[in-house]
């Protein structure tokens, strides 16, 4: 089975950046792949038109299903309240200070507003949810998980979280709620299943990231819970983990070698994808540049692997 892997397609950015993602998303489908999974900011900020004009790109490549499409959200398709009114993180540090206290107060995160964000993230793609195994009956629209052929499931994490702006720029620190996690990784259904972990947020490390990407990201991307995310992961054998977020596409292994993980974030610059490619007893891994298979994208760092 062959798992087309791409995140943070931004729709809606700009013009040359839609056609970039029609291009991507038709070479794929070319290719010849079994299933597209999408790691969350689908879209630039949330908006109808920018949801009715992706879904417009899948129906087009008939990839608008369940069987054919499992996407979750991102940063970018949740806190649209707050980016709608700026044009990129940069522009949200530049102004946040300048506005009047009653438009800065109305930007605050809060709950209300995130699970209406997330009911219309489900509302555009309640088609590609149908036949999903959750937790319980009354379960939220996230955690869920996804059979697919070759005795795998795919597990969708929401890591998105409402919580406060300090320290938290361009609402791009996360959280994930673990104990309706935990029960659907024990669902009898899936225990034993080979299982591949879809969510937006980096499981590597702060130190790391500020590492790779200097000592600025210690106010971005960080999942609050991290540790405690990575290891459950590890306590249920999960087999790879997929996300994207930072813009890059990277193979990288937790505690040695204990979880691998596979970020896909990439796709926001250039026409990077990741081919996954399930067998009995083996998952490969490779980065595509467009049509032309290679071993690197040109755009972006070659893949490294970081223990
Ligand atoms: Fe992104």
């Amino acid at each position: 089975m062959k798992i087309a892997h791409i995140s943070d397609l931004h729709f809606g950015k700009s013009r040359e950046q839609n056609e970039n993602i029609e291009a991507l998303v038709g070479s794929i489908k070319d290719f010849g792949i079994d299933h597209l999974a999408i790691t969350g900011d689908l879209t630039a900020c949330g908006s109808a038109e920018q949801y009715k004009g992706i879904i417009s790109i899948f129906e087009n490549n008939n990839l608008f299903s369940a069987e054919w499409l499992t996407v979750i959200p991102g940063n970018h398709d949740l806190f649209n309240y707050i980016l709608r009114y700026f044009h990129s993180a940069t522009d949200i540090l530049k102004r946040m200070h300048r506005l009047p206290a009653a438009i800065y107060n109305s930007l605050k995160f809060n709950i209300e507003k995130y699970q209406k964000e997330l009911q219309q993230f489900y509302f555009y793609f309640q088609e590609t949810f149908f036949n999903s195994i959750k937790p319980d009956q009354q379960a939220e629209l996230f955690p869920f998980a996804k059979e697919l052929i070759e005795n795998t499931v795919l597990i969708t994490i929401d890591s998105n979280t409402a919580i406060g702006l300090k320290k938290n720029n361009a609402a791009s620190n996360g959280r994930v709620h673990l104990g309706s996690l935990e029960v659907l990784l024990q669902d009898a259904r899936i225990r034993d299943k080979k299982k591949i972990v879809m969510m937006h947020h980096y499981l590597q490390s702060e130190k790391n990231m500020i590492k790779d990407h200097g000592r600025g990201y210690s106010r971005f991307m960080k999942l609050e819970n991290r540790k405690e995310t990575t290891q459950l992961l590890i306590d249920n054998d999960i087999s790879l983990v997929l996300h994207g977020h930072h813009h890059e596409n990277v193979e990288y292994w937790i505690n040695g070698d204990t979880l691998r993980v596979l970020n896909g974030g990439g796709s926001y610059c250039g026409p990077c994808w990741n081919l996954i490619e399930i067998t009995a007893d083996d998952i490969k891994t490779e980065v595509i540049n467009g049509i032309q298979k290679q071993s690197f994208c040109p755009d972006h760092k070659k893949l490294r692997k970081i223990k």
